[in-house]
């Protein structure tokens, strides 16, 4: 069965609103034979990226750039995933309090260093999230596992 694995980042109420509107969307009935893997971005190891068909990130924009849990995690999984896993699916959120440029210009930067496919749209948010934020973290959810089927 097709793997997805959610790497996010999650300090905070309006954080994890757009984590469980992913999951939501990932985990949705409509979509049959994936399997969800949720882990906290300190936690997530690279076995589990090279066990993953596809990956979706998520962070808070911090400093101007990624979460320092996001970059931590990209600085572990790397060159021990570089080789094996060019090509996988991937998408990410963002949640910032008013500019999430920096954190995205990374994102971008490293996925493409590692050779990962962007499956869907990123979903930046900012302040509290909308019901059209929510819908769009569900949407793109939905879209990398529905994408695992094909
Ligand atoms: C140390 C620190 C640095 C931050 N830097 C940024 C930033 O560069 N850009 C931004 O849009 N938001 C920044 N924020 C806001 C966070 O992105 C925001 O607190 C986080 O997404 C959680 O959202 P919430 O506080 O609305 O729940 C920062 C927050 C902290 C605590």
């Amino acid at each position: 069965m097709p793997t997805l694995l959610i790497v996010h980042h999650t300090p905070s109420p309006n954080c994890q609103a757009l984590f469980e509107a992913v999951v939501a969307g990932a985990t949705t009935d409509e979509i049959e034979g994936v399997r969800v893997v949720r882990r906290a971005a300190l936690a997530a190891t690279a076995s589990d990226v090279l066990a993953a068909d596809g990956l979706l990130l998520g962070t808070p924009a911090n400093l101007g750039y990624m979460s320092g849990a996001l970059k931590h995690f990209f600085d572990q999984i790397y060159y021990p995933c570089l080789d094996t896993t060019q090509g996988r699916p991937f998408g990410y959120y963002v949640h910032g309090g008013n500019d999430v440029t920096g954190a995205v210009r990374g994102i971008e930067t490293i996925t493409t260093g590692l050779g990962w496919r962007p499956a869907a749209e990123a979903v930046k948010v900012t302040g509290e999230p909308s019901r059209a934020d929510t819908e769009a973290c569900w949407e793109l959810g939905a879209v990398l596992a529905a994408g695992l089927t094909e």
